[in-house]
Formats: structure tokens, C-alpha cells, sequence
């Protein structure tokens, strides 16, 4: 590349960005909006063809042994997908993949259109907006439930600034909305060692509502609450959905049924079904496989 070529190259961006800057904002159908003609930005969210998270013939052997075989899912953005399936079908695996927590052997794994997310590592896939909720709740018992939400929020900066970290307005009310969201408002200054185990899951789901995820993944979320917090769960859950594309694996199926849309029933590594909760729990292979009779 020469000097002059990068200089005229430099003009035609330029131009080109003024352009685009007074480019209309269209409100979508579905509430959102998306401006015409923007060019991407290189590792920038792109959710113009409709989907955050895109995976394709995805397999992954475990001593010749696979747990993940030609799994393919294509998910909206804002969308709730349930995934449920027997134990061993690879749905701790499947989010193991998509976190960067393990390599598949062969595939494609996509965050918008263009983030190959194969590419990156499990704190850079943190960092973009995809954040874990394993099934054990992980919370600091010391800590109150504040200082636990606080927290959350710095370590998602760098280590030099938290340690001068104060809560400025916005964050502060972010804070506050969590905790409304998490229905633990009540409970701001209680020792998190104190929560009920509901109580933690919800905690655990609020420090990473603190970093603003674009999508969540949860495992077993609601595995040893109460009904009563299963529910609260449900309710919580469906709040979320819309403004994070949420994706749960559950094998309560009340549960399920109070919340999902899109059901994706795995099995042996791959989509044994997949659809509204009624049409794949009357699916022969489903019973079969899972559901039992
Ligand atoms: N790191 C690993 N090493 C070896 N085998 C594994 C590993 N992770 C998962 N597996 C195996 O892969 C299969 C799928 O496991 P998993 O994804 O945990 O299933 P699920 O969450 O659906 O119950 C299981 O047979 C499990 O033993
Ligand atoms: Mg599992």
C-alpha cells in the first residue's frame, strides 16, 4: 500500500462516514431500530440478517467419543430458546462451545453476522456480551447482595480503574434496577451466605444483568428452588426476554412450559426436534428418547 492510494482511501471514508451519519434510523416492526447503510465496524455486534447467535455442523469428540455431532442452531435476537434433552445429550457441552470454554473439533460458531467467535477467547466472548450463568449459584457469601452487584460491575472493567471504582449515577441506577428486576430490593445489605438458594441463583443472575449481556446462557437455573421460586424464576425470566436473547437449559418442564417460545430438544449430540413446546412433546422420537410415556 502506498501513501497516496491510503491518502485517497482515507478521503473516500471520510466521506462515505459523513454520508452515513445523516443516513435515516427506521424503527423495525418488532420495536427495535437499525440504521440504513451504516458500514460495519470490525468486531461490532451485526444482528442485520436476524440472528445473534448462528452455529453450524458443530461436533466435538471427547476421547473418540462424540458429545457434540453436526449441531447446527440459529438464534433471534431478543429470543428465550429453550434446549432440553436427556442427560449426556451435550447441552453443558453446547454452551462450553459457544463460551470458548471448549473448542469444537469442526464447525462454525457465529455472534451476529461477523464475529467468528472461534476466533476469540473465553474472557474476550465474556467481555463481548455473552455471559454464563452455571448451575451451581457462584456468589460471594461474605459480601452483601450490593457489594456482590457492584462488584460484578467492576471486575467487567479493567483491575487498574476498579480500584478507584465508584458507582457513578447511571450505574447506580442500573444497580437499582437489578435488584428490582432480581426481586431482591428487600434484601439489599443482607450477607448473600444468607439467601435462600433461590435467592443466590437470582443474585448470581443480577451480576451478570450487571454487565449488560446481549445473551445469556443458564443452566439448570431452577434445579433445587422451591415452586414458589421456580415461578418467581419463570416471571424473571420472561422479563428478561426481548431486551437479551436468553438461552436455558431446563429438564422441569412446568417450567418450560411457563416460558418458552421455541423449544430445541437435543439428543446424542445433534437437534433430535425442534418448536413450540406442544409439537415437540408430541413428537414419537421425543417421547422416545426423553419424554417417556
Ligand atoms: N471435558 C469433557 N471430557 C470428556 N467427556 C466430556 C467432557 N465434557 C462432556 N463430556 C461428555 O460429553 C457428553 C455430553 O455431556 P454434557 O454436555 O455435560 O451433557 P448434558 O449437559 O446434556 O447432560 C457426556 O457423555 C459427557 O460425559
Ligand atoms: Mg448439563
Amino acid at each position: 500500500m502506498n501513501p497516496e492510494l491510503m491518502q485517497s482511501g482515507a478521503k473516500r471514508l471520510a466521506t462515505y462516514q459523513q454520508k452515513i451519519a445523516q443516513s435515516p434510523v427506521v424503527n423495525t416492526a418488532s420495536g427495535g431500530s437499525m440504521s440504513l447503510g451504516r458500514p460495519h465496524q470490525s468486531g461490532e455486534l451485526d444482528l442485520v440478517h436476524g440472528r445473534i447467535l448462528y452455529l453450524e455442523d458443530v461436533s466435538v469428540s471427547f476421547d473418540g467419543f462424540k458429545a457434540i455431532n453436526k449441531l447446527s442452531l440459529d438464534i433471534a435476537p431478543g429470543e428465550l430458546r429453550c434446549v432440553i434433552g436427556p442427560n449426556g445429550a451435550g447441552k453443558t457441552t453446547m454452551m462450553d462451545i459457544i463460551t470458548g470454554k471448549t473448542r469444537p473439533d469442526e464447525g462454525v460458531v457465529y455472534f451476529g453476522s461477523t464475529i467468528n467467535l472461534l476466533r476469540h477467547t473465553e474472557p474476550e466472548i465474556a467481555a463481548m456480551g455473552i455471559g454464563r450463568k452455571f448451575q451451581k449459584p457462584t456468589v460471594f457469601e461474605k459480601l452483601s447482595v450490593f457489594e456482590n452487584l457492584e462488584l460484578a460491575l467492576k471486575t467487567h472493567k479493567d483491575v487498574r480503574s476498579s480500584l478507584f471504582f465508584r458507582l457513578d449515577s447511571e450505574q447506580s441506577d442500573r444497580l437499582d434496577e437489578v435488584l428490582h428486576i432480581i426481586k431482591l430490593t428487600g434484601h439489599v445489605h443482607q450477607t448473600a451466605g444468607n439467601l435462600s438458594h433461590g435467592q443466590k441463583q437470582w443474585l448470581e443472575i443480577g451480576m451478570l444483568l450487571m454487565q449488560e449481556p446481549r445473551v445469556l446462557l443458564l443452566d439448570e437455573p431452577v434445579a433445587g428452588m422451591t415452586d414458589e421460586e421456580t415461578e418467581r424464576t419463570a416471571e424473571l425470566l420472561l422479563q428478561l426476554k426481548g431486551k437479551h436473547c436468553l438461552i436455558v437449559v431446563e429438564h422441569d418442564m412446568k417450567f418450560i412450559e411457563a416460558i418458552s417460545d421455541t423449544v430445541t430438544v437435543l439428543c446424542d449430540g445433534a437437534v433430535l426436534a425442534q418448536g413450540p413446546l406442544a409439537k415437540v412433546a408430541a413428537d414419537e422420537r421425543v417421547i422416545e428418547s426423553y419424554l417417556g410415556r
